[in-house]
């Protein structure tokens, strides 16, 4: 059994979620330009937001997705749209988990993929998704990388 489990986003968590601190250096890889441009597209009723909680239920992660079949872009209908693991809890597998969760969630909602999009950068996260089962689909217009993992 995982030692981590999720969390719907509720009153009582929110406040650790929005704590969650990140290591010097990953501050400009949290969201891409392209997610930035696209926020204000993105309907709020389609997102999918959870707290990853270890074992003594403190908040060590916060994965939040988009599931919209409907969307005109086809890298917004299943994809990862914010992750972030608290800085002293990264490495221990708190991101392959969320990810994991998250693919499982799509899963169920009979996505055959997930995608992501990632700046490019010595401390961002491109090592991390390739390493959980990401691989590069394309690119933006802003230079980002595009993964997407088969389901
Ligand atoms: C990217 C992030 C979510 C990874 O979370 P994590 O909990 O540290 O990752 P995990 O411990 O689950 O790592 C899973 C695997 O990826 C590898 N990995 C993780 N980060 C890595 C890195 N920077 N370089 C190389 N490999 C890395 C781990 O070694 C592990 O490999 P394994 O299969 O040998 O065990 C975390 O570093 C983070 O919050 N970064 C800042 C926010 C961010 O950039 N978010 C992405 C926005 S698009």
């Amino acid at each position: 059994m995982s030692e981590f489990r999720l969390d719907e986003l509720s009153a009582s968590n929110i406040v650790a979620a929005n704590s969650l601190t990140l290591k010097p250096g990953q501050e400009q890889f949290i969201a891409p330009v392209s997610y930035s441009v696209a926020g204000a597209f993105i309907n709020p009723s389609t997102s999918w937001s959870r707290v990853v909680l270890d074992a003594e239920d403190r908040v060590v992660g916060f994965i939040m997705g988009n599931f919209d079949p409907e969307s005109r872009h086809e890298e917004f209908r299943s994809c990862i749209w914010r992750i972030n693991v608290e800085a002293d809890q990264q490495s221990r597998g708190v991101g392959r988990f969320a990810v994991l969760s998250l693919a499982e969630e799509a899963r169920s909602r009979g996505f055959k993929r997930v995608t992501v999009i990632w700046e490019p950068g010595d401390d961002g996260p491109g090592a991390f998704f390739t390493r959980v089962g990401f691989k590069t689909v394309g690119e933006t217009e802003y230079g980002e990388t595009i993964g997407a993992m088969e389901l």
